[in-house]
């Protein structure tokens, strides 16, 4: 058996930075009070509900992961963040419209006393956005420092033992990697001088990961997934993850592409619709938004089904992929799904999907599980990109020249292997030949 791997216990409070107190981040903490409270179940979080089989299959050990991995306890959590609104968590949980009034009413204290801290914003990054809550600077690294500011008091305000920080503001425009995001040193003149390519989300990300933060990143724009802030992180022993959440339709398409691959049936075509009418559906209906997200839900399919390696399966594959903002339906998106399949002799089929989902239902349990396993990571001394944690999202971060993992089902066996690692216990390989010797 392997040495089990040195993990700090989880000792203290945790403080979760969240960026961006919108939809996503008002159902994480709202979420987190009414558990707290016994009011609700943590359903679709692994961290809370999942187990993790350890040994063989007749030992019969399936702990819950919370007793495998020392997490934070729920208890712990104390959540902070930024906006460009002043709302508080409550005023813009009652504005996301996800969480019902009788629900925010019982936890409606805790967060009227989370009140955003003024945000790094420019709308360059976001165009169909602009709110008073933002601070002035005299350049980018003032802003940086304004932010750190920020954290080293809410931490001292809170007495916080550890922090993690997760983007949550708004998908920022389509951008590629430029040259000041190529080393630490070029980032940080950048910085100073204003440079257009280091957008917001990487302010804030620069600004975790210099303390050492744990950052992820939950929205598809670059932010800290560029080598000066990978570089920064391994300096400091920072872990990192990212980006885009998989919720709603890409979530589902993950499920059901390694299926179909896997059974070898074919895919001519896959159409992809969504209708969506909250705030995030808004600053899609920008072309320049709409293109960073389009880029990270259009990848998963390439990758999942491999068409160089299967050419007659999968080589003329025709994927589209469409964001329609439809403001009735607020943040339940219904999602369309059609698939063109190919079976044995080339016999065309059809497979129609139609999921009404709620978005940021989807999203909480993910923020909330990826802050605590940010968290473990940290104790347990892995810094830089944790691609154990792709399980959670589109677009996983991933080490150069290699390619990243889309299947949810692999994902899901390196997340469970990792755990496995950290606490020295046999990997799983699902062999199995030992039970027919
Ligand atoms: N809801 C989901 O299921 C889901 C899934 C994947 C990714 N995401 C991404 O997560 C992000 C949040 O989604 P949401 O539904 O909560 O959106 P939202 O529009 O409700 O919330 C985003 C919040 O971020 C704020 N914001 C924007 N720029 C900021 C900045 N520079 N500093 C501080 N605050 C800033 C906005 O004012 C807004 O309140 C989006 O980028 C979205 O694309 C969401």
């Amino acid at each position: 058996m392997p040495a089990p791997v040195d993990i700090a216990p989880a000792r203290g409070k945790l403080g979760v930075l969240l960026v961006g107190m919108g939809a996503v981040s008002t159902t994480t903490i709202a979420g987190v009070c009414a558990i707290r409270k016994g009011l609700a179940k943590p359903i679709g979080s692994l961290t809370q509900m999942g187990t993790v089989r350890l040994g063989k299959r007749t030992e019969g050990r399936s702990p819950k992961i919370t007793d495998v991995v020392p997490l934070s306890a729920l208890d712990d959590l104390v959540f902070g963040g930024w906006d460009i609104f002043q709302d508080d968590c409550y005023a813009a949980a009652r504005t996301a419209g996800v969480i019902e009034p009788s629900l925010l009413e019982q936890v409606r204290g805790e967060l009227e006393k989370i009140k955003p801290w003024p945000a790094v914003f420019d709308r360059r990054y976001v165009k169909r956005l602009d709110g008073p809550n933002v601070k002035k600077g005299r350049n980018k690294k003032d802003l940086a420092d304004q932010v750190a500011a920020d954290i080293r008091k809410f931490q001292a305000d809170h007495r916080l033992d550890r922090l993690v920080m997760v983007w949550c503001g708004s998908t920022e425009a389509f951008m590629t990697e430029a040259p000041s995001h190529q080393s630490v040193e070029a980032f940080e003149r950048g910085l100073e001088e204003n440079d257009p390519a280091i957008p917001s989300s990487m302010i804030y990300a620069y600004a975790a990961i210099r303390e050492g933060i744990p950052y992820a990143n939950a929205a598809p724009n670059l932010s800290a997934d560029i080598p000066a802030l990978v570089a920064l992180a391994a300096q400091t022993g920072s872990p990192l993850a990212g980006k885009d959440l998989k919720t709603g339709q890409t979530l589902i398409k993950t499920i059901i592409a390694p299926g179909l691959k896997a059974r070898l049936l074919g895919v001519e075509g896959w159409y992809s619709t969504n209708i969506l009418g909250n705030r995030d559906g808004e600053v899609l209906d920008d072309p320049e938004s709409f293109k960073t997200k389009e880029e990270s839900k259009k990848s998963v399919l390439d990758y999942i089904l491999q068409p160089q390696l299967y050419p007659d399966l999968y080589d003329h594959l025709c994927h589209v992929v469409r964001i329609n903002y439809y403001p009735p339906r607020g943040d339940n998106k219904e999602g369309w799904d059609n698939i063109d399949l190919v079976g044995w002799l080339g016999y065309p089929m059809q497979l129609k999907i139609n999921f009404l989902c709620r978005d940021s239902i989807l999203a909480a349990p993910i923020v909330l599980d990826v802050a605590l396993f940010l968290d473990l990571a940290r104790r347990a001394n892995m810094h830089g990109i944790q691609e154990w944690l792709s399980f959670y999202f589109k677009s996983p971060v991933h080490a150069p020249g290699l390619y990243p993992e889309h299947d949810l089902f692999i994902q899901l066996m390196k997340l469970k292997n990792t755990l496995r690692f950290l606490r020295g216990e046999e990997l799983i390989t699902h062999l199995g030949r030992e039970y027919y010797d």
